[in-house]
């Protein structure tokens, strides 16, 4: 005589490998959401970490004890900063003012933008100069790299009046710095971008530290 068996008992194996699946690939998602979270809370303090360490090399060292991060500002001034928004960081030793720290973006690059770091202190002489990117040719415009040459070192130290206004340029046309050979493009994109920087500083002043900094979000969009 043939024994009933409900339905349900047949099912039951299969009810219990889909649970077994189910539990291995929520335990596989969670798994992927915690990692990408640890991932991209490290990415961000190592991206934070990287920003401050280039800020300190063109800041007088051991002058400066707030966190330039946590206090900067937006700009407009597309005409002579290169983009309609730019990033200033202000560095300050208490309530003193320091430096102001900007990035410019040189538009005439030959290969394309290129983003600077400018550092102004406060007597209007340049701290230094650093490229946060570009595209420029490896082996002739490149050597914009302070790691493939010393050339935007030659921006330290220099200011409005030292040299005189017009001889920021490259040598070849007349000016001060030096051009690399075969690729004179790069570097008069360079010398005209951060002669720019140092007048918006000039004109604007004591302006920079005195603007309120926006809300950490609103920093955060720009
Ligand atoms: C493939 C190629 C890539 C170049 N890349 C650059 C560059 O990155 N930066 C630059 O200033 N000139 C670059 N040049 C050279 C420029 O076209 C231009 O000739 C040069 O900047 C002018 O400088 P010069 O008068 O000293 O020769 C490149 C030329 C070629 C053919």
């Amino acid at each position: 005589m043939k024994r009933f068996r409900p339905s349900s008992m047949k099912s039951a194996p299969i009810l219990l490998a889909a649970l077994v699946l189910s539990a291995f690939s929520i335990t596989g998602v969670a798994l992927v959401a915690v990692t990408h979270q640890l991932m991209d809370g490290r990415i961000t303090e190592n991206q934070r970490q990287a920003m401050l360490t280039k800020l300190a090399a063109i800041v007088p060292a051991g002058r400066f004890d707030n966190d330039p991060l946590e206090d900067q500002i937006q700009v407009s001034a597309q005409e002579l900063l290169g983009g309609a928004q730019t990033r200033v960081y202000r560095i300050r030793q208490g309530d003193e003012p320091v430096a102001v720290v900007l990035e410019p973006v040189v538009p005439d690059g030959y290969a394309g933008p290129i983003q600077l770091l400018v550092s102004v202190l406060r007597d209007g002489s340049l701290g230094g100069v650093r490229v946060l990117y570009h595209h420029e040719t490896p082996g002739l415009g490149d050597k914009i790299e302070e790691r493939k040459s010393d050339w935007v070192l030659s921006f330290t130290g220099r200011s409005l009046t030292d040299p005189a206004p017009e001889r920021w340029e490259v040598k070849r046309d007349g000016g001060e710095f030096d051009q690399f050979t075969g690729a004179t493009i790069t570097p008069r994109s360079i010398v005209h971008a951060v002669k720019n920087a140092l007048i918006y500083v000039d004109q604007t002043g004591e302006t920079l530290f005195a603007t309120p900094q926006p809300t950490h979000d609103a920093v955060g969009a720009g």
